[in-house]
């Protein structure tokens, strides 16, 4: 299914709301990871990108991607979106932050060279906002040989447990965990989310060596952005995200 189209239109009506609500939570600090804004000095997902060439999937306001240039990192940012796109041209301008390229492009299609980046990576972006068994061979790809691959995206069990109804997470079942794939978020706009064995397979298949599954762990009370949940320290006793890192050998 190709929602390309319907995830553009989504991400640039919704772009303006969006940046006013959780701009200053994602971009608070450098390099905060996912929901819970957990630091990455806590992780290691990201290590040291001092001179390396990195791609951000799906780079939003581009928060990761500025932190990342003023660390030395030669970066590019690409978002379907050019409201989206327009934010972090426009954070650039408002912080005289480290500039760097950004372009307007699909996940699923990158328009780059083979082995062009040491690192790509995305929060919430790319492998969560298109379908990952195109994301990921296409990631995979542009790679450079030694490059990594790392994201985060929401876990399985943060999406079976998701009572649309009440728009939030609960300790209940709401859907089957077997056939998790696309989930409609209307007007044919799409999210997508595998269970754990798809991920290893997806990422196996595009010859990626899976070097961690990160299932970051917010302390007791530590607000989610995004979403309500019932109890509040919900992703304190269940895994809320999926933090993946591997590298192409
Ligand atoms: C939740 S934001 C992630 C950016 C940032 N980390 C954040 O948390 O705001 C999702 C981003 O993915 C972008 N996006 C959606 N579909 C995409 C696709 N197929 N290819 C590239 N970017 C896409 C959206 O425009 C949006 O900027």
């Amino acid at each position: 299914m190709d929602s390309i189209p319907a995830n553009r239109r989504l991400w640039n009506r919704i772009s303006g709301t969006y940046q006013r609500k959780h701009d200053p939570r994602i971009g608070a600090a450098p390099r905060l990871w996912g929901m819970y804004s957990i630091p990455d000095a806590h992780l290691g997902a990201l290590g040291d990108v001092t001179g390396k060439r990195v791609l951000e999937l799906g780079c939003g306001a581009g928060q990761w991607s500025r932190a990342l240039a003023a660390e030395g990192a030669t970066v590019v940012g690409i978002d379907l979106s050019e409201s989206q796109l327009d934010a972090a041209k426009r954070a650039m301008g408002v912080t005289g932050a480290t500039r760097h390229p950004l372009v307007q492009g699909a996940a699923e299609q990158l328009p780059f060279a083979a082995g062009s980046f040491d690192l790509v990576f995305c929060d919430f972006g790319g492998l969560s906002w298109a379908p990952p068994h195109l994301v990921v061979p296409q990631a995979a790809r542009v790679l450079a040989r030694g490059g990594r691959l790392v994201f985060n995206v929401a876990s399985p069990w943060f999406e079976v447990c998701y009572d649309e109804a009440a728009a939030r997470v609960t300790t209940t079942l709401q859907k089957d965990y077997f056939g998790l794939d696309a989930v409609a978020e209307g007007d044919g706009a799409t999210s997508y989310q595998l269970t754990y064995g798809d991920w290893v397979r997806v990422l196996r298949g595009a010859g990626l060596v899976i070097d961690d599954l990160i299932e970051a762990r917010p302390g007791p009370g530590t607000p989610n952005g995004y979403n309500e949940t019932d109890p509040p320290d919900w992703a304190h006793r269940w895994p809320a995200e999926l933090l993946w890192t591997t590298h192409k050998p």
